[in-house]
């Protein structure tokens, strides 16, 4: 496991100390105080974050494009476990909206006691693979992998980032009764975008007319959002973004890893996979039906 030393553990959560805020993650989980009316995006990595992200943004303004345009991601819906966030939360107006990666187990605790909102995004994990092979195949993550079988591995191990995905959907699903809960799938945002985003105006108790929800379609749609990226000069806080700017909006479509496994690579996946949500309601997951 060549990755093994770049990351750094908490709780045995494999993190990126360059980025994440491995210091602090477990007093956060203590102190962060989580108020009843932020809304919280809850993502594994490369299961449509971003687009969560310009939805909900564009949804809190009517669909008008400004504020997605002029303020990048961080400052709209920063990541909590990032560097550097906790100033920019601490200076966000009502609702907030706040961003994680984070496995239910390093999350901070007051979220379970609060009325926050909470959108979880989940996506087939074959796509996530694929996805995040391009991810680190260049730029400032490049070193972590050197090819495809090595993500494919570090996946299956749980030796990846924010680690084991089957541990991090099977904690955050067992939320789902709650209320304030929304389990959405990026599959289902591909087959109906405009019910998926009156659904998730409906959750956040926003009404908005016809013609604001064809603006959010619009300015949520792949290539704005890409066209967007590519000119947003602050995308990420960090040196040599160039190509995470360009490889963040990739292809966004479903099924892209049957251009990747291999027919033993889809064995593997499968029988792991069986094993690891076999208990787990299968009408959840629609990884295969776009
Ligand atoms: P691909 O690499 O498969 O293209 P995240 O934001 O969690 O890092 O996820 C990135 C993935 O979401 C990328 O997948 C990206 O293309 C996809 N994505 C982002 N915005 C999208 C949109 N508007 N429509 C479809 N896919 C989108």
């Amino acid at each position: 496991m060549e990755n093994t030393n770049k990351f750094k553990f908490v709780k045995g959560i494999p993190l990126i100390p360059e980025i994440h805020d491995v210091e602090e993650i477990e007093r956060m989980c203590d102190d962060f105080e989580v108020r009843d009316n932020d809304v919280i995006i809850m993502t594994y990595p490369k299961s449509g974050t971003h687009w969560m992200i310009d939805i909900l943004s564009l949804i809190y303004s009517k669909g008008d494009p400004t504020w997605v345009k002029s303020v990048p991601y961080w400052k709209r819906s920063p990541w909590i476990e990032v560097k550097g966030s906790i100033g920019i939360i601490k200076n966000q107006v009502d609702p907030r909206l706040l961003t994680s990666h984070l496995p239910i187990q390093l999350f901070p605790k007051s979220y379970f006691t609060s009325k926050a909102k909470m959108i979880c995004v989940a996506r087939n994990p074959r796509d996530i693979i694929v996805s995040l092979y391009h991810f680190c195949s260049q730029g400032p993550f490049h070193a972590l992998y050197s090819n495809f079988e090595q993500v494919f591995d570090g996946f299956l191990q749980g030796n990846v980032f924010f680690g084991s995905w089957f541990d991090h959907i099977k904690g955050w699903l067992s939320r789902r009764d709650s209320e304030n809960f929304l389990f959405v799938t990026y599959e289902e945002l591909h087959q109906d975008f405009m019910a998926s985003v009156k659904k998730i105006c409906q959750f956040l108790g926003k009404e908005l007319s016809e013609e604001e929800i064809n603006l959010v379609v619009e300015n949520a749609s792949f290539q704005v959002m890409k066209q967007r990226m590519l000119e947003d000069k602050e995308f990420i806080p960090m040196k040599n973004t160039e190509y995470l700017k360009m490889i963040t909006l990739r292809k966004g479509i479903c099924g892209d890893w049957k251009n990747y496994f291999t027919v033993t690579q889809m064995e593997t996946f499968n029988q792991l996979y069986q094993e690891k949500m076999n208990r787990l309601d299968q009408d959840l997951f629609p990884w295969d039906q776009c």
